[in-house]
């Protein structure tokens, strides 16, 4: 097969993973007999620069053309003080409205060759943690009215978090559908002792799961949910959540997993095209020094080849090559045990590649 993406290398240490995922995708082009273009564009911090703005129209229609979108991370230090309306985040946030990606999967995976990486107790980690996140990504407080105004002499800030019934609704059959094909069981995330939009989110999340009488279901309120998950993670199967709830509660899962640096994510929308990114940042501090962990990056590639492009044989050669490498001890330094092999950010990707 023939397939088009496009590259997005960002901001910090995006570049140098992206390379990595790029080398892992192009032996697995080969070794399948498939063709993969791509077209480099510009966002974040480096259109900033380049272009004055964080998502210039070129890289909009380039993503929008193209049959996958790979992503780095964007921003840094350098662009912190400008108008809100050109920083790098800003960029990606209409990336993700303009592409129509209303549904973020975010896998939080233990690998076993990395259980000691878990800033767990031992005997937690012990029962797995498997479970993904499915988090609404285009809808709440991120795309609500901002403002900041004066009253009584002081300022004031307002954001605004709204959800409708159709936007909750599709993001609630994300997670079942997904919930299918594992362990048939969604945890669906809210503050409904509070917030109108979360008793909205569960009456929905309710009326919907009706539909699916082979999937378990249960509302779970989000400062509980922040507390099971380190409390006993391995009781998560597919947990649905709003914006920013799935923004916070993905950091906390990435990191008992084991290290943030080894989680990828899709942005998917109504079609099969979709972004993939690692869930990590830009990391200024490492950029440029061949430091960073790649695995992220190259795990989101593998989700490319699966969701966008059908190709499952090809993902499951990426993520068995990532657990070969990880079994023959290659660490970069995030994961690094002791008497294990240390290597770049290069030298991962090698490994990995090697082993496709
Ligand atoms: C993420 C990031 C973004 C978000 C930032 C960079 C805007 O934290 O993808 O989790 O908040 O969605
Ligand atoms: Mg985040």
């Amino acid at each position: 097969m023939e397939k088009r993406i496009t590259v997005l290398s960002g901001d910090g240490i995006g570049p140098e993973i992206v390379n990595e995922a790029v080398k892992v995708l192009d032996r697995t082009a080969a070794k399948f007999g498939h063709r993969f273009a791509y077209t480099p564009a510009l966002l974040g911090g480096a259109a900033i620069d380049a272009a004055g703005v964080p998502l210039p129209d070129e890289t909009l229609g380039a993503c929008r053309e193209a049959d996958a979108v790979l992503l780095g991370a964007v921003g840094g230090p350098k662009w912190d003080m400008v108008d809100k309306s050109i920083r790098p985040e800003t960029g990606l946030l209409a990336l993700r409205a303009g592409m129509g990606l209303y549904a973020n999967l975010r896998p939080s995976r233990m690998f076993r060759q990395l259980r000691e990486s878990s800033p767990l107790r031992a005997d937690i980690v012990e029962k797995g943690i498997d479970f993904v996140v499915v988090r609404e990504l285009t809808g709440g407080i991120y795309f609500g009215k901002h403002e900041t105004t004066e009253r009584n002499g002081e300022k004031v800030a307002t954001d605004v978090l709204s959800y409708s019934e159709h936007e909750i609704e599709r993001i609630v059959r994300v997670a079942f559908d997904i919930a299918k094909k594992r362990r048939g069981k969604v945890t669906s995330v809210d503050k409904a002792n509070v917030l109108d939009s979360s008793r909205l989110w569960r009456e929905v999340a309710e009326r919907t799961a009706k539909d699916y009488p082979d999937v378990s279901f249960s509302n779970m309120l989000v400062d509980n949910t922040a507390m099971q998950i380190v409390r006993d993670p391995s009781q998560f199967d597919v947990v649905v959540t709003e914006n920013m709830f799935g923004d916070i509660l993905t950091d906390e899962a990435s990191m008992v997993a084991g290290s943030i640096g080894m989680i990828p994510s899709a942005s998917l929308g109504d079609g099969k095209n979709g972004l993939y990114e690692p869930i990590h940042g830009s990391a200024p501090d490492i950029a440029g020094k061949n430091l960073a962990n790649p695995i992220g990056t190259i795990l989101a590639a593998a989700m490319m080849l699966r969701y966008s492009f059908d190709m499952e044989a090809e993902a499951k050669a990426i993520e068995d090559a990532v657990e070969r490498a990880l079994d023959e001890g290659y660490r970069t330094g995030d994961i690094a045990a002791a008497g294990g092999k240390r290597v770049s950010c290069s030298e991962m990707g090698d490994a990995v590649a090697a082993k496709i």
